[in-house]
């Protein structure tokens, strides 16, 4: 009797257990996943932003450092995906790029703002002559993707960027365009993006055969500022908030997420509070500017057939709508 008692409070605690675990993002094998407070000397942010229920684990460090990556891989489960969902097969180019960089923090060690005020700045067409510029740079945190410029149209969108989300194919290979004072943060799509990096950061020649368009040549950022997002963060962007299915028919281009919708998971997992701008596609004039610079228009969206531009537009709305973040592009 006394022995199947024992049994009945043994499972019931484990039982407890395991749910405190499914509950708290942790998991069953007691190994808390990598909390941002982990490497960030900063105060966390104790209120809990409304987004927060969208995420399995909130506060996870967003970037791969090279001493933990294989047990950060572990316990997010990036192990058990390829690029660009996790590290799988990929280690040994992981472990290289790694190498080359100086740091895996988040944000400087001077800064002590708790909970962030972030916004994320899409390439959008939307933001022209808009003149958000200084609205924009009021935020404690401005994220960036890709070759969206901030030199010379500082009156548009601003002039101070904390992170920038790059690949190889879409970063700036001009040095005006460094700011020594922000961040770049590699999405690695493919193991080529991450050879592309540990060759540039040694000096090595770029073999371009292997990229969509031609990679950038030369780097023009410096090792302190460079890093590599956990593909966790991709991960999450795919499955959890745009609900791609985990396998495509052999007749369709598996669907990723734009750098645009990785940018607003990553702040959802930084930030306290997330804006937006630039993140709208006006498809009823195909000859609308693409995005606030250069020349490329909406027709080169619809062609695109690695995103799934329909499913993007109804996660946006639907954040809009709950509130979880502000839309600053308002007409
Ligand atoms: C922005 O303003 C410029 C000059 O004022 C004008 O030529 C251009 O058409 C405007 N663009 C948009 C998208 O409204
Ligand atoms: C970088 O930050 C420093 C200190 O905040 C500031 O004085 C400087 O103007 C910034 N540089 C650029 C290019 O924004
Ligand atoms: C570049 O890579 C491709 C495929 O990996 C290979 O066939 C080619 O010989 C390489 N070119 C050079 C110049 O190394
Ligand atoms: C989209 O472009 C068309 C044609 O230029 C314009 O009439 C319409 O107002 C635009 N829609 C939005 C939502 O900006
Ligand atoms: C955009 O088009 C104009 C006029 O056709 C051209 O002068 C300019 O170089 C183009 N800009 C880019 C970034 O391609
Ligand atoms: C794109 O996403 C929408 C909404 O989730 C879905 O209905 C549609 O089937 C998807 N299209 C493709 C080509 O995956
Ligand atoms: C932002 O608000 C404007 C105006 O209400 C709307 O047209 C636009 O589609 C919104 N952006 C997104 C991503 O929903």
């Amino acid at each position: 009797m006394r022995g199947y008692l024992v049994a009945i409070f043994l499972s019931a605690v484990f039982l407890y257990y395991v749910l405190h675990c499914i509950l708290w993002g942790t998991n069953v094998y007691g190994v808390p996943p990598i909390e941002m407070k982990h490497r960030n000397k900063i105060q966390p942010c104790l209120s809990k932003p409304a987004f927060a229920s969208l995420l399995r684990f909130p506060q996870i460090h967003p970037f791969l450092c090279v001493s933990d990556f294989r047990n950060t891989a572990i316990v997010t489960g990036s192990d058990q995906f390829y690029l660009p969902y996790g590290t799988k097969r990929s280690e040994a180019y992981f472990k290289l790029a790694l190498s080359k960089l100086q740091s895996c923090d988040l944000f400087d060690e001077f800064d002590k703002v708790p909970c962030k005020r972030c916004v994320v700045v899409g390439n959008g067409g939307v933001l022209k002559n808009k003149s958000l510029g200084e609205k924009i740079d009021s935020y404690d945190v401005i994220i960036r993707m890709n070759n969206g410029p901030v030199l010379e149209h500082e009156e548009e969108v601003g002039r101070r960027t904390t992170f920038r989300l790059f690949y190889p194919e879409s970063v700036f290979s001009d040095q005006s365009h460094n700011d020594p004072n922000s961040t770049v943060i590699l999405a690695a799509f493919k193991p080529l993006d991450l050879k592309w990096l540990f060759e540039l950061l040694s000096n090595g020649k770029i073999n371009t055969s292997g990229f969509w368009k031609k990679p950038a040549l030369n780097l023009i950022y410096q090792p302190y500022q460079i890093r590599i997002l956990d593909p966790f963060i991709i991960r999450t962007a795919a499955f959890e908030l745009l609900h791609f299915p985990k396998s495509f028919p052999k007749n369709q281009k598996p669907k990723h997420p734009t750098t645009g919708i990785i940018a607003i998971t990553l702040a959802f997992h930084i930030c306290h509070e997330v804006h937006l701008a630039g993140f709208k596609y006006n498809f009823s004039d195909l000859n609308s500017p693409l995005h606030y610079y250069g020349n490329a228009t909406m027709s080169l969206m619809t062609k695109n057939a690695y995103h799934n531009v329909t499913a993007e537009q109804l996660f946006l709305k639907d954040i809009i709508e709950k509130n979880f973040v502000i839309n600053l592009t308002q007409d």
